[in-house]
């Protein structure tokens, strides 16, 4: 009997949409690495861990992404120009940047891949693969709580902590 795992269960679509996350948290996963290394001001300790905290939790969902599309018969996508091309974020060019317009970034396109996720959820639930549905609704509740700890962190800017 092979062993070899055939893609089956699920469709290109949604393995395009796999490719899309790991290319999106990937791109994003840099930017965090940035910020963490520039970040300076008043708030550095704060926000230096949390960059890092949250770059941590990308890397891992990079990993469970990339290997659910090896589960189920898909090669991921895993280089550099594949990521800036399939990614629905940018990554941050230049030196200047304010500890505000960080997190404002940050939480932009976090919330462009939690619109992004709902969407992919829906569309491998549509094509019964029920399990990557099942991936990406974990996934898309680390984004939320990221976003939350994003938008706390931006109210700061009411008390003029900025
Ligand atoms: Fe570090």
């Amino acid at each position: 009997m092979s062993t070899e795992v055939r893609v089956k269960h699920t469709t290109p679509a949604v393995m395009a949409s796999l490719d899309q996350h790991i290319a999106s948290a990937s791109v994003l996963s840099l930017k965090y690495k940035k910020f963490h290394w520039y970040v300076s001001g008043p708030f550095f300790k704060p926000l230096h861990d949390l960059f890092d905290e949250h770059y941590e939790q990308l890397e891992e969902i990079i990993d469970d992404l990339a290997e659910r599309s090896r589960a189920i018969g898909g090669y991921p996508v895993g280089t550099m120009r594949e990521f800036l091309e399939l990614s629905l974020v940018t990554d941050a060019e230049g030196t200047m940047f304010s500890p505000l317009e960080m997190v404002e970034m940050l939480h932009a396109d976090t919330d462009k891949i939690i619109d992004a996720l709902h969407e992919h959820i829906e569309l491998a639930a549509k094509e019964h693969d029920h399990g990557t549905a099942d991936i990406l609704t974990s996934i898309v509740q680390i984004y939320q709580k990221q976003a939350w700890f994003l938008a706390e962190t931006k109210a700061r800017k009411a008390l003029g902590e900025f």
